[in-house]
């Protein structure tokens, strides 16, 4: 028998219907579809449309979607931990919302916010709870309206962003699956790069930020670009030396989708093949919190039982990681 580890037992995930392409984009800002696909990647995002929609509006269906998939009801969960970034109010928790919604009765929950390492930190989170025996079932939850904060009159953002959400349900295992180690950074001194400037404590709404538009995402991309591609690719890169894994012992690559050339530096220096590499930017563009989850779940069928996956993820913050987990059904 293993020591007790957290192993991944289902994944889902929701992406609403409206298709924003590059070429509506073209409409908007002046921006054209051949720069965005080849310094993106990107073709078309995803987003949440109609009043009163919000964030755990994408968590619902992912969530449902995921219970029935395991075959359990919501009242089995112990724990939620939702990692986003456009969180419906600033208080209370997305999480507690979700778990009314879901009819999660008796969970408890909280919000993570690493912006685009959300998921990772949150998996690493949450399988702390299951390591340590206080847990049997955290529901891991990664998903961003992002819509409800990009400036549609900002080239330099609102080409990159789409709405998107994904889950993992978290259960102990002692057979050698699940997650094995991660490795988790932040620098707070990249704050100013990648940012909302109001609706914090530091500039609570007034007409003045709202006039200035301070209350949308903010990125100097050529700085956060230069971090993100060398740092992502180190945190993975040092994840597989940890843990004395070669390029040949990676089954699959499942990176924070940003930027297409980003994904590529970090499996270069990985050393892995692009038919190891978990990529749907195109379709999605950067959901933030929700790229990873997705990934897992559009590509749930094609893992094996066994397979070293190892994720990786770079943010605002900034914040970034890696974790190597091994597939468990
Ligand atoms: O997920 C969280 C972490 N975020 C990231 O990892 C994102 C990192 N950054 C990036 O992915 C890239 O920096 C961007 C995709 C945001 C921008 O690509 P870039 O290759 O760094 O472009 P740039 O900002 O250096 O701009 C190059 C040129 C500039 O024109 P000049 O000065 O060379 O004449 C820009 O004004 O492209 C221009 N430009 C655009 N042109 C058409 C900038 N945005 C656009 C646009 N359409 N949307």
């Amino acid at each position: 028998m293993h020591k007790l580890q957290a192993a991944i037992t289902a994944v889902h995930g929701y992406a609403p219907d409206y298709i924003l392409t590059n070429h509506e984009l073209e409409a908007l800002v002046d921006t054209n579809d051949e720069w965005i696909t080849t310094r993106t990647g990107i073709k078309e995002r995803r987003i949440l449309k109609g009043e009163g929609t919000a964030t755990s509006d994408l968590a619902v269906p992912a969530v449902n979607g995921l219970l029935e998939k395991r075959g359990i009801s919501a009242e089995e969960i112990d724990l939620i931990i939702f990692c986003t970034t456009t969180p419906d109010m600033p208080f209370p928790a997305t999480a507690n919302i979700l778990a009314d919604k879901i009819g999660a009765k008796n969970a408890w929950g909280y919000d993570l916010q690493a912006a685009c390492s959300g998921f990772v930190f949150g998996l690493a989170t949450g399988a702390a709870f299951i390591e340590s025996g206080k847990h049997q079932k955290v529901l891991v939850v990664g998903g961003d309206k992002m819509s409800s904060i990009i400036d549609y009159q900002d080239r330099a953002t609102c080409i990159i962003f789409g709405d998107g959400c994904g889950c993992a349900l978290l259960e102990p295992n002692t057979e050698g699956y699940g997650v094995i180690d991660s490795v988790l950074k932040s620098d707070g001194s990249g704050r100013e790069f990648l940012n909302m400037k109001a609706g914090g404590s530091l500039r609570p709404a007034t007409h003045q930020t709202i006039d200035a538009r301070e209350h949308y995402a903010f990125q100097e991309g050529k700085t956060v670009f230069k971090f993100a591609v060398t740092n992502m690719a180190n945190v993975a890169a040092e994840i597989m030396e940890r843990n004395n894994l070669v390029a040949n012992d990676v089954a699959w690559l499942v990176p924070h989708q940003a930027n297409k050339r980003i994904i590529d530096a970090t499996a270069n220096r990985m050393g892995i093949n692009e038919e190891k590499v978990v990529i749907n930017i195109e379709r999605y563009g950067n959901t933030t919190n929700g790229t990873i989850p997705l990934c897992l779940w559009e590509w749930e069928s094609k893992f094996k039982k066994g397979d070293n996956i190892v994720l990786a993820a770079f943010g605002g913050g900034f914040t970034w990681g890696s974790l190597y987990l091994k597939w468990a059904y």
